[in-house]
C-alpha cells in the first residue's frame, strides 16, 4: 500500500508530496514539529501535543496555517487512509518558502508548510526494548538554549545517536555545567526507592508530553517527585532509570557508560508507570 501523506491542504500518495527548495524549513531548520503516537487506531494525547504545536509556533512568531479542530481531522484522516493501528504520526510546519534564500523572515503573509505522514509501528506498544531496557551513555550537551521549543533543527541529537551507536549503545543522556538535560529524543529520569527524578522545567529542555502525563500519573500513585537537575553520578548510583516520549512511552534504562543501573533489568517502578501511562492513555485516546 503506497503511503498517503498531507501536503498543504492535499492528500497525496508519498512520492506525489513536493515542496519548494526556498522552503525555510529546508534552508534555515525554520521550522517546528510533533510527533504523536496511535495505539489501536485511536491518538495517544493528542490535546497535549496540540497544546505544545501552539505554544513552539507563537515562540517564534509564527502563523498556524490550520486551526486545532482541522489539525484533528488531518490526523485522523491520515490513520485511517493508511489502515494504522500502531505507529506514530509526524507534523511539521515551518516559516513557508520565500521568493529567494534570506535570513530575515518573509513578508508575514508568506503561506507556512504543513507536512503530516504516518510512520506505521506495529508492536509499538510491546516493543522488546521496553522488555530488556536499553544502554545509554552520556555526551556534552551542545544544542542551542531554546531546547523548549520543539524546532526541526536535529542535527546534534542525530550525531549523539550516532555516538551512542558507535558504543554499542542505543542512545545519549546530554550533559551541561555537570548536570543531565535530558536524552536525544527523550526526557530522562532516574528512581532511588519511591522517589522518581527528573529534571525541572525550563529553556534547557523540551517539555515533555508525555512527561507531563508520567508525573501526573506518578503523583496520583503516591510515589514522590523531584523535578531537578541531577548528575550521571548520581544515576549511575540509582535503583532504575529510564526515558518517557511519544514513540517510547516510558523506557527502561539499564546501562549507563557501560555500567548497570541498579540490578541491571528493568525496574519495578518503570514498568508500573509503563503499564498505567499506557492503560490510561489508551482509555483516553482520541
Ligand atoms: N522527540 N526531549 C526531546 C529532545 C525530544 O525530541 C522529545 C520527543 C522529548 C519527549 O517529548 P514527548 O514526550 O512530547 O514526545 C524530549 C520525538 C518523539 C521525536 O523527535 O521523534
Amino acid at each position: 500500500m503506497t503511503r498517503t501523506v498531507y501536503v498543504n491542504g492535499s492528500y497525496l500518495p508519498e512520492d506525489q508530496a513536493t515542496i519548494s527548495i526556498f522552503d525555510r524549513g529546508f534552508l534555515f531548520a525554520d521550522g517546528v514539529y510533533e510527533v504523536t503516537s496511535v495505539l489501536d487506531g485511536k491518538l495517544i494525547d493528542f490535546g497535549g501535543h496540540a497544546a505544545r504545536l501552539d505554544r513552539s509556533l507563537s515562540e517564534l512568531e509564527m502563523a498556524s496555517p490550520v486551526t486545532t479542530d482541522e489539525l484533528l481531522e488531518i490526523h485522523r484522516e491520515l490513520v485511517r487512509l493508511n489502515e494504522i493501528d500502531e505507529g506514530l504520526i509526524y507534523l511539521q510546519i515551518t516559516r513557508g518558502a520565500a521568493a529567494d534564500r534570506d535570513f530575515a523572515y518573509p513578508a508575514p503573509d508568506t503561506p507556512p508548510t504543513i507536512v503530516l505522514f504516518t510512520q506505521a509501528k506495529p508492536g509499538l506498544a510491546d516493543s522488546p526494548a521496553s522488555k530488556t531496557g536499553i544502554k545509554v551513555i552520556s555526551i556534552e550537551d551542545q544544542r542551542w538554549g531554546r531546547r523548549d521549543i520543539k524546532t526541526v533543527q536535529l542535527l546534534y541529537p542525530s550525531m549523539g545517536k550516532m555516538m551512542a551507536k558507535a558504543a554499542g549503545a542505543d542512545d545519549a543522556w546530554m550533559v551541561e555545567d555537570g548536570a543531565v538535560t535530558e536524552g536525544t529524543s527523550n526526557n530522562a529520569y532516574i528512581v532511588k526507592g519511591n522517589t522518581i527524578v527528573t529534571r525541572q522545567l525550563g529553556n534547557e529542555i523540551l517539555h515533555g508530553i508525555t512527561r507531563a502525563a508520567v508525573l501526573r500519573f506518578a503523583r496520583e500513585a503516591q510515589m514522590k517527585v523531584e523535578e531537578r537537575a541531577f548528575t550521571m553520578e548520581e544515576a549511575k548510583e540509582a535503583d532504575e532509570a529510564f526515558i518517557t516520549s511519544a514513540s517510547t512511552f516510558v523506557m527502561p534504562v539499564v546501562e549507563l557508560d557501560g555500567q548497570p543501573v541498579g540490578t541491571g533489568a528493568p525496574g519495578p517502578v518503570t514498568a508500573r508507570l509503563r503499564e498505567i501511562y499506557l492503560d490510561e492513555m489508551r482509555k483516553a485516546a482520541v
